[in-house]
C-alpha cells in the first residue's frame, strides 16, 4: 500500500505570521500545501488571490495544490501555473467543458484535478475519470474551514475507488472538509489517498505533533 498523504490547508493559518506557519509545514511530516481559492461566487466566501500565492509559492518546499472554488477555472489556468501550483483542482460544478479544462490544467504543465460537491454524485465522472490525475471529493459544502464532516463522504469515497479500479484509472482520491484523527483511518479505510486537514492542525496547539500524528493515523 503506497504511503497516504497529509495536506494541511493553508486557509486555517494566521495571515500575520504566514511565513512562520508555510516553515512549520516545510518541517512537519506534511506532503502538500493545500491552498484554497474562493472568489465569492462560486461559493459564499472570498479567501485570497494571486499574489498570496505567489508569496507562498517562494517559501512553500512541498507540491502546492491549489483548489479552485471559482466560477469559469479556464480564465486562470495559465496564471495558476506561472505562480507554481503543482496540482490545479476545478470544481465539477463549474465546468461547462470539463474535458477541455482537464487538458488544458495538463498543458501548462500541471496536474489536473476535479473537486465534487457533497451533492454531486461520483458518477458524473464515468467519462472522465483516466483523465483526472486527483477527484477531491468536499466533506462540507465548500466555503468555509471549520464545519462538521458529512457521514455520506465514506460511501462516496468507495464508489469513487471502484470506478478508479474499474477504468483501470491512476486516479488519486484527496477528501477535503472536517477530517480529524477521528475519521482519518476510515476515510484511508474507505480508499482516501490524501487527507486535507485546516482547522484540525492549525487550532491545535502542536501542529507539527498534530500533523506528524494524523499521518500516522492515515498509515497505521
Ligand atoms: C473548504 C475548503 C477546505 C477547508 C478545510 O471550502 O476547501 O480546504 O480549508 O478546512 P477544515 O479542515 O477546517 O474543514
Ligand atoms: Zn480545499
Amino acid at each position: 500500500m503506497s504511503s497516504k498523504l497529509i495536506a494541511p490547508s493553508v486557509l486555517a493559518a494566521d495571515f500575520a505570521n504566514l511565513q512562520r506557519d508555510i516553515d512549520m509545514i516545510n518541517q512537519s511530516e506534511a506532503d502538500w500545501f493545500h491552498i484554497d481559492i474562493m472568489d465569492g461566487v462560486f461559493v459564499p466566501n472570498i479567501s485570497f488571490g494571486m499574489p498570496v500565492l505567489q508569496a507562498i509559492s517562494k517559501h512553500a518546499k512541498k507540491t502546492i495544490d491549489v483548489h479552485l472554488m471559482i466560477v469559469d477555472p479556464d480564465r486562470y489556468i495559465k496564471t495558476f501555473a506561472e505562480l507554481g501550483s503543482d496540482i490545479l483542482t476545478v470544481h465539477y460544478e463549474a465546468c461547462t467543458h470539463l474535458h477541455r479544462t482537464l487538458q488544458a490544467i495538463k498543458t501548462e504543465g500541471m496536474k489536473a484535478g476535479v473537486a465534487l460537491n457533497p451533492h454531486t454524485n461520483i458518477n458524473v465522472l464515468e467519462d472522465t475519470i483516466t483523465d483526472i490525475d486527483l477527484v477531491c471529493i468536499m466533506s462540507v459544502n465548500p466555503g468555509f474551514g471549520g464545519q462538521s464532516f458529512i457521514e455520506n463522504t465514506y460511501d462516496k469515497v468507495k464508489q469513487l475507488k471502484t470506478l478508479i479500479t474499474r477504468k483501470n484509472a491512476t486516479t488519486q482520491i484527496e477528501i477535503d472538509g472536517g477530517v480529524t484523527n477521528k475519521n482519518a483511518k476510515a476515510l484511508v479505510e474507505a480508499g482516501a489517498d490524501v487527507l486535507v486537514a485546516g482547522s484540525y492542525v492549525f487550532k491545535s496547539s502542536n501542529q507539527t505533533e498534530t500533523i506528524k500524528n494524523l499521518k500516522a493515523i492515515a498509515n497505521s
